[in-house]
């Protein structure tokens, strides 16, 4: 008996979160775009996940779905001139910012990318630490207070707390006195802009407006206007007393605009870098988290090494080098953004002739790139399907290609925020796990859900205790589907 539990120690059971099965056959251009309304997620069929490239599928032009590591560094980076952002994944992605890095191109892009790097450095997002940590101070707070063994919808929590980072690493002094109203006016800004249109399938140009933009129109205009103030309040205190001003992304943003013939961006690139930054960077790590406890949840082999991490690092006094310490938390979300990458697809649009491990690519020949694909590719992974955060670390991390492993995407137009992210998950997750035992509450079915970014379905409800030993069940309370 003993020996049995013993091994069930040493082996505890492979976990293998939801995921949809991938579908027998390639869709059929009805089916594939009925199910592209429903759940992207839900398209992929067994083909995509076993073999290096699959072409056609879908009935617009020449496509080319890519998951071989050596092709996708040709497309990413090597030949990477070649390749531009298709139209719609910049509408979606970049909320329709057309001024910001992330949809800018050619030279523009070029200069920002220049001009924004060193505010992503290494060294700067250290700087970011006890902003991240007050964020999730005040989650421990509001979770605290409401009171141990209540339900709480997890996601809607992680969004509330990248959304506090976002606020306090961009506009350190707040946004004043209508601060709840501007918080409310940017979550319907960005579900509005960043939702895709029929017409945006269509390839209608933005000038044609949108039903769903037409119907908060008020509330977009208030927040774009908001931003304005903010940044003419900072510019003010920049020229008047810059001594004064915060050490955050908007006093870096404002010092790096163009001066006396000095090149540097425009007030139009600040405007729009600033909303940028808020869309690309608040969701995506939401979900990260939101994933990541989910995962935790259903591993009480997981959870006991990660409590046993944070309780060790997180009671030495706070260090800017915190997360750099945390590895195994990081792994955790190294191995979350692995089985649901926020951004489960990157595309790109050939300009010129091409090949791809002999296929032959034209001018216009879509690329895709699924990271969610690539990251469960049978012929890459040992095991794809399964939760085993143990792959990142050791001599197992460095035997990832790097070009199998693509949650921020690969070459010059990789994430320029990959090193804040990382850093504020790693940062929030410990907090959580230090103060709290979390359980998915009881018949909730877990289901990723592709919608801009790839999220659970319908929330993730959590019953959050005070921490003490709670034990979990590996694997309760989620559905499964994958066989493998
Ligand atoms: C877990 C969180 C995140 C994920 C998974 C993620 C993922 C990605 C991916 C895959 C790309 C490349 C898209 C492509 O090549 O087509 C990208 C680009 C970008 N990301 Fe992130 N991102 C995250 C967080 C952030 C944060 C926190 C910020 C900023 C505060 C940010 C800002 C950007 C920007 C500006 C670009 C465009 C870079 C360029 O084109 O030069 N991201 N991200």
């Amino acid at each position: 008996m003993r020996e049995a539990s013993e091994h069930a120690r040493r082996f505890p059971p492979e976990y293998r979160p939801p995921a949809p099965k991938p579908q027998a056959h390639l869709l059929r251009p009805l089916a594939l775009i009925r199910t592209l309304k429903r759940n992207p997620l839900e398209c992929w069929a067994a083909a995509h996940f076993e073999q290096p490239i699959v072409s056609g599928g879908l009935p617009i032009g020449h496509v080319l779905l890519v998951h071989e590591p050596r092709a996708i560094r040709h497309v990413l980076l090597d030949n990477a001139a070649n390749y531009r952002k298709d139209h719609l994944q910049r509408r979606v992605l970049s909320a329709g910012l057309n001024d910001g890095l992330l949809s800018a191109e050619g030279e523009q892009w070029r200069a920002q990318r220049r001009v924004l790097a060193p505010m992503f450095a290494h060294r700067t997002v250290m700087d970011f630490m006890p902003a991240m940590m007050s964020a999730a101070d005040t989650l421990i707070a509001r979770w605290s207070a409401t009171g141990d063994g209540s339900t709480i919808d997890v996601a809607a929590e992680m969004a509330k707390v990248t959304l506090d980072v976002v606020e306090r690493t961009i506009f350190s002094d707040g946004f004043g006195s209508d601060a709840e109203d501007i918080r409310v006016a940017m979550a319907v800004y960005f579900n509005t802009i960043g939702r895709i249109s029929p017409l945006d399938l269509l390839g209608v140009p933005d000038f044609i407006p949108r039903l769903s933009r037409l119907r908060v129109r008020s509330t977009l205009k208030f927040f774009e206007a908001e931003v304005d103030r903010v940044i003419s309040a900072r510019r003010r205190l920049l020229s008047e007393r810059p001594d004064r001003a915060p050490n955050d992304l908007l006093t870096h943003l404002l010092e790096a605009m163009e001066t006396d013939g000095r090149d540097g961006l425009t007030e139009a690139e600040v405007r729009s870098n600033i909303l940028t930054f808020i869309a690309a960077g608040h969701e995506t790590t939401a979900n990260t988290l939101s994933w990541a406890l989910f995962l935790l949840s259903q591993s009480q082999q997981w959870r006991a090494r990660i409590e046993a991490e944070v309780d060790r690092e997180l009671a030495r006094p706070a260090s800017k080098g915190i997360a750099d310490r945390l590895v195994e938390t990081r792994a955790v979300i190294e191995e979350t953004i692995r089985l649901y990458p926020p951004i489960a697809a990157i595309s790109r649009v050939a300009i010129g002739d091409d090949e791809l491990n002999g296929e032959p690519v034209r001018p216009g020949s879509l690329i895709v790139i699924s990271p969610y694909v690539l990251h469960r590719h049978r012929l890459l992974w040992d095991r794809p399907d399964v939760f085993d955060p143990q792959r990142f670390l050791g001599s197992g991390a460095a035997a990832i290609d790097r070009f199998a492993y693509l949650p921020f995407g690969a070459g010059p137009r990789k994430c320029i925020g990959s090193t804040f992210a990382l850093q504020e998950a790693t940062l929030v997750l410990a907090m959580i796990v230090k103060h709290f035992s979390f359980q998915l509450r009881p018949g909730h079915e877990v289901w990723p859900l592709l919608r801009v970014t790839l999220r659970p379905a319908n929330g993730l409800p959590m019953i959050v205790t005070k921490r003490t030993n709670h034990p979990v069940r590996d694997g309760a309370g989620s559905r499964q589907m994958l066989t493998s």
